[in-house]
């Protein structure tokens, strides 16, 4: 089967977070769709290794937050590529608290404030079916999508995100080129040259010794 044609696939880029008794939890997602107008329901596919998940389900409710193309990128490596579990993701940004749930309003759109209807096990992620029961919009600037997200901000899927693809590129590339990941927010680079010792990810500011060869 071909699968490159998957990559064809259309996605925006948000931040789902949530609350329970008192533990906030948040992580960046791109597999969100509006499923039914009526209600209206949306689906998102969260790993069940995600603690984002673990939380949602207990407290049976979220915020999605809809990222847009100005968001500031640490954000995005902070939401995507650290486990709420381990840090406090918002302490550095701007929030607003809406039901207990802490919602990123910088770099976003608005959210939608949401309450579990069904979740589906689909095992390796669960699809946890939402009823919108609230929405507010801060801004018109333009939501960002999943190809921008790749191109322009030159991020790359987790190992956990629905999305994720195993590169299997050994030493260089089919363009000659050496390619490093940094494994702290995702930023890709391919170079002529292997990266020198004293490189600084553009994006999260990461040391080389976080950049994978690919
Ligand atoms: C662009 C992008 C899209 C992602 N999409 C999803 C997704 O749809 N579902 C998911 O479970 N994880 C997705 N992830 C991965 C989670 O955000 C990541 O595993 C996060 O560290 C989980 O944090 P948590 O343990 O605090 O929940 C995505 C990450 C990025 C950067």
């Amino acid at each position: 089967m071909e699968t490159k044609i998957l990559r064809n696939i259309s996605y925006g880029v948000y931040i789902v977070s949530s609350n329970d008794k008192g533990i906030d939890a948040g992580c960046i997602i791109n597999t969100l769709t509006q499923i039914t107008s009526e209600g209206p329901l949306i689906s998102i596919s969260l790993n069940k290794e995600n603690y984002t998940n673990e939380v949602i389900k207990k407290a049976q409710k979220f915020a999605v937050a809809i990222i847009n193309e100005e968001i500031n990128p640490n954000i995005i490596s902070t939401f995507g590529f650290t486990s709420s579990k381990e840090i406090d993701k918002f302490k550095d940004y701007s929030y607003e608290i809406v039901d207990n749930i802490k919602i990123i309003n910088e770099g976003t759109c608005g959210y939608l404030l949401c309450e579990v209807v069904n979740i589906v096990d689909v095992k390796t992620h669960d699809v946890i079916i939402a009823r919108v029961i609230d929405t507010k919009k801060y801004n018109d600037k333009k939501e960002m999508t999943y190809r921008y997200y790749h191109e322009v901000i030159k991020g790359r899927a987790p190992q956990k995100a629905p999305t994720y693809e195993p590169n299997t590129n050994e030493e260089k590339n089919s363009s000659g080129k050496y390619k490093y990941v940094c494994d702290l927010c995702g930023y890709t680079i391919e170079t002529d040259e292997e990266l020198p010792d004293d490189y600084v990810c553009p994006l999260c500011g990461a040391s080389r010794s976080h950049f994978i060869k690919e």
